[in-house]
């Protein structure tokens, strides 16, 4: 395969600027062949302007023999039989954050995926971005030394109620499956586990629906334990602003705030665990109230310049190299899982009221998912969640 030709399901938000992206880049390794969504009067649209064919069934633009990878770019529910359908077509599959909305529907796209050998890349463009990539690797250089904290605020995700009226899916636990921690904030969780300290042992959190007219929540606290001695914690929200997107990270031997577009590097003499034990008995009287302080060295970290290497066309790029010669993908199946593990046990834990271990019960994040429906569902969502587990549940009894 010298070129990977790409259709797009779903027509929507996200979709569109996909298609657009891959007929505007000048990367000629990949190219727009179809493009398809439900609503038949959209797929009409983008056909005329990008100048493609269109289809209103996935499984016919799957059997067309018009494209090798499919970007699935539709509401969460559908992800997980869209995938399946097209990996036991061959065809390699990008798909939209979050894998699923369940850790069980992701887990057996994973495995079809990998069982009919074709790639599954998932599109967390906020790992091509070079401050978070420095972030990573200062802390996988050990220049923190020993990480026993990670810090997340992310209240940029600020959405007014119309953007939650805009669509039927949206903030529905019949049609999307949660709220901030589902839709919006994935891209942050990733970049927590990415950067820090990766999947945490327990996650204990609380949710709430704090202003919008939403069945989900709109709010989220999770603290996570990661044994050790070692903790992390997050908040998330659609309902503040101005908005921050931060992160922390403390080590024994520096702490790293990863803020905006910078990273500040906060250096220690000593490392803590020395400092704590190497303190004179003169210092401690000295520092009754407050020291004793050491010397702590603030600098403001250079950041590689990516150029135009980032956001969703660079996903596409990495994931045409991860076809063509095995290696480029940002975030591929597996590698996308742990945010989704870390928003399945905050729901668990914060509907159910106890700490989770991780990695998360699957069953029992579904049997979560049917009650939540069951109790708080106003019907908006139009039933997407019984039809795509009963489609997907058909499709993985036939193996
Ligand atoms: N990576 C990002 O930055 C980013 C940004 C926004 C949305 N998203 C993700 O993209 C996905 C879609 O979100 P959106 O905001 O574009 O939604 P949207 O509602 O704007 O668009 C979804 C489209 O999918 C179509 N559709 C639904 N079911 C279908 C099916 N079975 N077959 C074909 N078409 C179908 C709908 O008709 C609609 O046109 C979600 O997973 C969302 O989380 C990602």
């Amino acid at each position: 395969m010298k070129k990977v030709r790409y259709g797009v399901v779903g027509l929507g938000n996200m979709g569109v600027p996909h298609a657009r992206h891959i007929v505007e880049d000048k990367n000629r390794q990949f190219c727009l062949t179809a493009v398809c969504d439900l609503a038949g009067e959209k797929a009409a649209k983008v056909s005329e302007e990008l100048k493609v064919p269109s289809f209103t069934d996935a499984c016919a633009m799957y059997d067309s023999g018009l494209i090798d990878a499919v970007i699935i770019a539709v509401p969460h529910y559908a992800h997980g039989p869209l995938a399946v359908h097209a990996a036991r077509r061959g065809i390699h599959v990008l798909c939209e954050k979050p894998l699923s909305s369940s850790v069980s529907h992701a887990r057996a796209m994973i495995a079809e995926c990998r069982k009919r050998k074709v790639k599954l890349g998932v599109v967390l463009q906020h790992r091509t971005f070079a401050r978070n990539i420095e972030a990573r690797r200062l802390v996988r250089s050990g220049a923190l030394g020993e990480i026993f904290r990670v810090q997340m605020v992310c209240s940029n995700w600020f959405r007014s109620q119309g953007y939650y009226d805009s669509g039927a899916w949206r903030g529905t636990w019949d049609g999307e499956g949660g709220g901030v921690l589902i839709n919006q904030a994935p891209h942050s969780l990733d970049q927590f586990q990415w950067i820090g300290l990766g999947l945490p042992k327990q996650i204990t959190s609380f949710l709430a629906t704090r202003e919008h007219k939403i069945e989900v929540e709109d709010t989220a606290n999770i603290f996570c334990d990661y044994g050790d001695g070692r903790h992390g914690y997050i908040y998330a929200t659609t309902a503040e602003e101005p908005g921050m997107d931060q992160i922390i990270v403390s080590g024994d031997k520096a702490t790293m705030i990863v803020e905006h577009q910078g990273i500040r590097l906060g250096k220690l003499k000593i490392p803590v665990a020395k400092h704590i034990y190497g303190t004179k008995k003169q210092d401690v009287i000295v520092s009754a109230f407050g020291g004793p302080k050491q010397q702590t060295t603030w600098t403001d970290v250079k950041i590689p310049d990516r150029g135009n290497r980032t956001q969703h066309i660079e996903i596409i790029r990495g994931f045409t190299k991860e076809i063509l010669t095995g290696k480029g993908s940002y975030a591929c199946g597996e590698g996308a899982l742990n945010e989704l593990e870390i928003s399945n046990a905050a729901y668990l834990s914060g509907y159910l009221g106890k700490p989770i271990s991780l990695p998360v019960d699957g069953a029992e994040m579904d049997r979560l998912l049917a009650k939540l429906e069951k109790e708080r569902s106003t019907g908006r969502g139009q039933g997407a969640r019984k039809k795509y587990y009963a489609e997907m549940k058909k499709l993985l009894a036939k193996k």
